[in-house]
C-alpha cells in the first residue's frame, strides 16, 4: 500500500495534513494517534469512502481514485462502528455481506463456516446480532470483512470497550492472519496494542505521522529518559505546575488523575519529586517508573499524552 502527499480537510479542521506512508506486502503496521489524530479519516480515504483534497493512495497497485474496484476487493475494511443488522444473526448478516462482494452459493456458505469459527461463533450462529456483547459484534465484524479474502486488512480500533478474553481473541486473529500472508494496517492509541503487533509503528498526531518505525527505533528517539507516573486522584489537574521546574523534568503532563513526566535518571529523581509533593501538599497514590515506550516517544515528540483528552 501507498500513500502520497494525502490531504482532506473539513472546513477549518484540517484531518489529514499531508501523510505520505508506505506498507509493504505483509507487513503490519499501526497507525497510533489520540483522539482527533485523523486516524479514522486516513482509514476512509484509503476505503474510498472518503475523497482526498489531494494525494494518492494505492492498494495492491491499484489507484483508489482510478481503480475503485480493483482497489476494494484488494481491502478488507473493519470500521470504528459497528456495520451489521441487529435484527439478522450472524450467519446471515455474513451471507449478506459476501453476496455484496459477489460471493455467491456453495463458496460463500463454505467460507461463513470458515469465518465463524474463525471468530469464534460457530455455536451462536443462529442468535440475532442485536443479542450479542459488543466484543462478539467486534469479532463478527472482522469476519465480514474477510469474507472476500483481502491482501490487505485495515482495522479501526477493532479493540475498543469490548471484553479482555475479545480483545485477546482479535489480537490473535490479527496476527494470525498477518502470518499467513495478509497485510495489515491497525490503528489504535493502545500503545500496548501497537508495541505488540507492529512489524513498523506510524504515530499520528494532528493530520500528521509525526514518527515511523520500528518500536525499537521509535523508543530511541526518547533516548535514556524515563517516564514517571505520579496516580494523584483529584489533585492531578494543576499538579503539572508543581514540578515542571525540577532538574531533570523533561515533560509533564496531567490526565485522568494521573502525572506523566519524562525525566533523566527517574530513579534518581524520584525523592525529589515526593519531597516537592509532600511541599506542595500534593497526595501521591502510586508511582511507577519505565523504560522509554511509546507513550514516552509521544509526549516526547508532542509534550502532550497520548490519552489526554484536554489536547
Ligand atoms: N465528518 C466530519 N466533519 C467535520 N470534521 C470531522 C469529520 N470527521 C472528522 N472530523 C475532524 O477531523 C479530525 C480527525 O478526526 P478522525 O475521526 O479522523 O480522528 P481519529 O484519529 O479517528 O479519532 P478517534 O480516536 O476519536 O476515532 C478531528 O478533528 C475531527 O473532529
Ligand atoms: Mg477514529
Amino acid at each position: 500500500m501507498r500513500i502520497v502527499g494525502l490531504r482532506k480537510r473539513y472546513r477549518e479542521v484540517v484531518a489529514v495534513d499531508g501523510i505520505d506512508l508506505e506498507v509493504a506486502v505483509g507487513e503490519l503496521v499501526s497507525l497510533l494517534g489520540p483522539n482527533g489524530a485523523g486516524k479514522s479519516t486516513l482509514m476512509d480515504l484509503i476505503a474510498g469512502v472518503l475523497r482526498a483534497d489531494a494525494g494518492e493512495v494505492e492498494v495492491m497497485g491499484h489507484a483508489v481514485a482510478r481503480q475503485p474496484m480493483a482497489a476494494r476487493a484488494a481491502l478488507g475494511v473493519v470500521p470504528q462502528d459497528i456495520a451489521l443488522y441487529p435484527d439478522l444473526n450472524a450467519r446471515e448478516n455474513l451471507l449478506f455481506w459476501g453476496r455484496m462482494y459477489g460471493l455467491r452459493g456453495e463458496r460463500l456458505e463454505r467460507r461463513t463456516g470458515e469465518l465463524l469459527d474463525l471468530v469464534g461463533l460457530a455455536g451462536r450462529q443462529r442468535d440475532r446480532v442485536g443479542t450479542y456483547s459488543g466484543g462478539m459484534k467486534r469479532r463478527l465484524n472482522i469476519a465480514a470483512a474477510l469474507l472476500h479474502r483481502p491482501a490487505v486488512l485495515m482495522l479501526d480500533e477493532p479493540t475498543v470497550g469490548i471484553d479482555p478474553q475479545s480483545r485477546r481473541a482479535i489480537l490473535d486473529y490479527v496476527q494470525e492472519l498477518n502470518a499467513t500472508g495478509t497485510t495489515v494496517l491497525y490503528t489504535t492509541h493502545y500503545m500496548e496494542e501497537a508495541a505488540e503487533l507492529s512489524d513498523r509503528i506510524a504515530i499520528l498526531d494532528r493530520g500528521r505521522v509525526i514518527a515511523l518505525g520500528t518500536h525499537r527505533e521509535l523508543t530511541a528517539i526518547v533516548g535514556e529518559h524515563d517516564r514517571v507516573t505520579l496516580e494523584l486522584g483529584d489533585d492531578a489537574a494543576d499538579a503539572d505546575a508543581a514540578f515542571v521546574d525540577l532538574p531533570g523534568v523533561h515533560h509533564v503532563s496531567a490526565h485522568d488523575g494521573r502525572l506523566e513526566l519524562l525525566a533523566s535518571h527517574g530513579a534518581r529523581l524520584l525523592p525529589a519529586l515526593f519531597a516537592r509533593a509532600a511541599e506542595r501538599g500534593i497526595a501521591v497514590r502510586s508511582a511507577t517508573l519505565r523504560q522509554p515506550d511509546l507513550e514516552s516517544v509521544f509526549l516526547h515528540l508532542t509534550g502532550r499524552a497520548l490519552r489526554d483528552d484536554r489536547a
